[in-house]
């Protein structure tokens, strides 16, 4: 086979060259890491899970015409997406507080949040994503407040429909990171979604229960985050309801 140029290793996955200018392969890797590295580990199956969970979301964003980079989902660990130039923000928005948001306010765990709250926190492992404001934003031309109030729009539209999405199949959506980049095409650019949407960049919280079903497993050594992970995928209708052998990976279904 071919091989295919590297162009960016990130921690829980790889970008390589795709077949035409313009597209890249986004390869979900099995590599689990928190608190910047400081925590690692491999999950067998973790990255075949993420691929079908994003495509699913990314997929339907794509539907209800919130633009994304996603083109289509090549096989159980890779997925085609457009290229674009990705702003250095982790776009975080809140519902329920949870993680840094409860540390850093003394805000129980749990509290509902008066509106969602949006976050931008700049994009950078050795400083470990700091919080930074719109005037930290726009000063050091991360992005230009046209484009802040596209990320914000942006992101409430995604919000509005991951809340729906996950409300629907019984699990509270706490919060999420999202990250955004530059699509240009001709002389237009356009602000579009990026990265991947998973429950590794999700807080979900059974909706009953209130168990966590998302990466905070692994970040606070509960075990079990790939049977977490299936059961997303299968209340989502995209792992097929069956018994699963261990170390075979997940069956999926189509
Ligand atoms: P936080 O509570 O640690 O700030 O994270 C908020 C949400 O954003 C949580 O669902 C995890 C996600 N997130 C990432 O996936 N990657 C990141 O680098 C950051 C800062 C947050
Ligand atoms: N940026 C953090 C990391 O090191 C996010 C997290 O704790 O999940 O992966």
């Amino acid at each position: 086979m071919k091989r295919r140029r590297r162009v960016y290793e990130g921690k829980a996955k790889i970008l390589f060259e795709g077949p035409e200018p313009g597209t890249l392969v986004q390869f979900f890797k099995d590599d689990a890491t928190a608190f910047n590295k400081r925590k690692q580990d491999v999950i067998d199956g973790k990255g075949v899970l993420n691929n079908r969970i994003s495509e699913h979301i990314f997929l339907n964003l794509n539907r209800m015409g919130i633009p994304t980079h996603f083109i289509r989902r090549l096989n159980m660990r890779e997925q085609l997406v457009r290229e674009v130039e990705i702003i250095p923000l982790e776009v975080v928005v809140r519902n329920i507080a949870a993680g840094s948001l409860s540390k850093r306010l003394g805000i129980e765990e749990g509290t509902v949040l008066p509106r969602s709250i949006i976050e931008f926190h700049y994009k950078k492992d050795e400083l470990d994503d700091p919080l930074v404001s719109e005037e930290h934003v726009t000063a050091f031309g991360w992005a230009n407040p046209q484009e802040i109030d596209d990320i914000m729009a942006l992101a409430i539209r995604v919000n509005d429909f991951l809340s729906g999405l996950f409300m629907g199949v019984g699990i509270q959506l706490v919060d999420f990171k999202i990250e955004c980049g530059r699509l240009w095409e001709g002389d237009l650019m356009r602000i579009v979604v990026a990265d991947e949407i998973s429950p590794d960049s999700c807080r979900l919280w059974d909706s009953t229960s209130k168990d966590k079903m998302d990466k905070d497993r692994f970040r606070q050594d509960m075990g079990g985050l790939l049977e977490a992970y299936q059961e997303v995928a299968r209340r989502l209708g995209i792992l097929v309801d069956q018994e699963r052998p261990r170390g075979t990976g997940p069956v999926l279904v189509k």
